[in-house]
C-alpha cells in the first residue's frame, strides 16, 4: 500500500506540489478542486508524464471529497492568492470561508491524517484548521518557514558565491513581513555566515527575505509564488511519510513555548511520522526575542480578527 496524499486546491501550488510528489514517488495523490474538470485534467496530464519520467503513482483528480478518504496527509492550498499591493492579511475573510469548507469536508474522512496548511494568512488559517478539524496539535501544521528559509538560503548562497546545499539556516515567526530570520543560527557548512557576509549585506538579505513573497507577487502581478512554496510543502510531506525527523521551521501550535500561548507560529520543530513531534526552543537573545514578540503580536491580532468574524 502506497501512502495517500490529498491535495485540496488544484491551482498552481497544489498542482506543482502534486508534480514534486509524483516525481519523488512519495505516494498516491488525490487532487481536489471545486472547479469541474481542472483537477481531473491536471491529474490526467501529470499521470501521463509517468511513462516518460518513470514514476509509478496513482494520481486522481476529482471534485468529490470521498476520493480523499483514508489519506495519510491532507495538504490545503485552496484559497485566493495576493495581488500586488495586498498583504496576506487582506485574504483572511475569503480564505477563512474556503478553509472551513475544505477542512470540514476532508478531515472527517481521514481522521488519522496530518494536515499541512499552505493558504494565507498562513498561521491564522492553520489555527482555523485545527479548530475545525478537532485534530490534536501535532497533526495540524503550517508550511511557511521552510519556504521563508529557502528564500533566505538562496540569497545567502548568491551573496557568498557558494552552493545552496551548504547553507543551513533557521528562521522564526509568522509568515508575514515581521518574520524573524536568525543570522546567529545561520551557517555555511558549519561556519558562521558572518565569516562570509558583512552585517550590512546580511541585514539587506534579511529584509529581502521578509518581503520575499511580495517580491514575487509584484513580478507576477496576477498571483503569488508557487514553485518554492510547493517544494517546501513537499519537503514536509516527505519528512512525515518517511519519518525523517527533519528539523524544520514550521507553523506549530504553541502552549507556553517562547512565552506564547494559543497561537500558530513559526518555530523550529522535529517533523516525523507523528507530525510535529517536538517544538525546539532556541536560546534567543534579547534582540531576537523582541523581534519574535513583535511578529507574534501581528499573528495574534490576525487570529483575533478571525475569531471576531466567526459566528458564536
Ligand atoms: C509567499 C506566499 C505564497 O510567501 O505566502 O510566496
Amino acid at each position: 500500500m502506497r501512502p495517500k496524499i490529498s491535495i485540496i486546491g488544484a491551482g498552481f501550488v497544489g498542482s506543482t506540489a502534486a508534480h514534486w510528489i509524483a516525481s519523488k514517488e512519495l505516494g498516491d495523490v488525490v487532487l481536489v478542486d471545486i472547479i469541474e474538470g481542472v483537477p481531473q485534467g491536471k491529474g490526467l496530464d501529470l499521470l501521463q508524464a509517468g511513462p516518460i519520467e518513470g514514476f509509478d503513482v496513482k494520481i486522481t483528480g476529482t471534485n468529490d471529497y470521498s476520493a480523499t478518504a483514508g489519506s495519510d496527509i491532507i495538504v490545503v492550498t485552496s484559497g485566493a492568492p495576493r495581488k500586488p499591493g495586498m498583504s496576506r492579511e487582506d485574504l483572511i475573510r475569503v480564505n477563512a470561508d474556503i478553509t472551513r469548507d475544505c477542512i470540514s469536508k476532508a478531515a472527517p474522512l481521514s481522521p488519522d491524517a496530518v494536515i499541512i496548511m499552505v493558504n494565507n494568512p498562513l498561521d491564522t488559517m492553520t489555527y482555523l484548521a485545527k479548530q475545525v478539524s478537532g485534530f490534536p496539535k501535532n497533526r495540524v501544521v503550517g508550511q511557511a518557514g521552510v519556504l521563508d528559509t529557502a528564500r533566505y538560503r538562496t540569497f545567502i548562497a548568491m551573496e557568498a558565491g557558494v552552493s545552496v546545499e551548504d547553507i543551513q539556516a533557521m528562521l522564526m515567526g509568522g509568515h508575514g513581513d515581521e518574520m524573524v530570520p536568525l543570522p546567529r543560527f545561520t551557517t555555511i557548512s558549519g561556519i558562521p555566515v558572518t565569516e562570509f557576509i558583512s552585517k550590512e549585506r546580511l541585514d539587506a538579505i534579511v529584509d529581502r527575505t521578509r518581503k520575499g513573497g511580495g517580491e514575487i507577487v509584484n513580478l507576477l502581478k496576477t498571483g503569488s509564488a508557487y514553485y518554492a512554496p510547493s517544494a517546501a510543502t513537499v519537503q514536509m510531506v516527505e519528512a512525515i511519510l518517511r519519518d525523517k525527523k527533519r528539523v524544520l521551521p514550521c507553523s506549530c501550535y504553541l502552549e507556553g513555548e517562547y512565552g506564547l500561548n494559543d497561537i500558530y507560529f513559526g518555530v523550529p520543530c522535529v517533523l516525523g511520522a507523528g507530525g510535529v513531534e517536538r517544538v525546539l526552543e532556541l536560546p534567543l537573545n534579547d534582540e531576537e526575542m523582541a523581534l519574535v514578540k513583535k511578529s507574534a503580536e501581528a499573528v495574534s491580532s490576525s487570529i483575533a480578527t478571525l475569531k471576531a468574524m466567526q459566528p458564536d
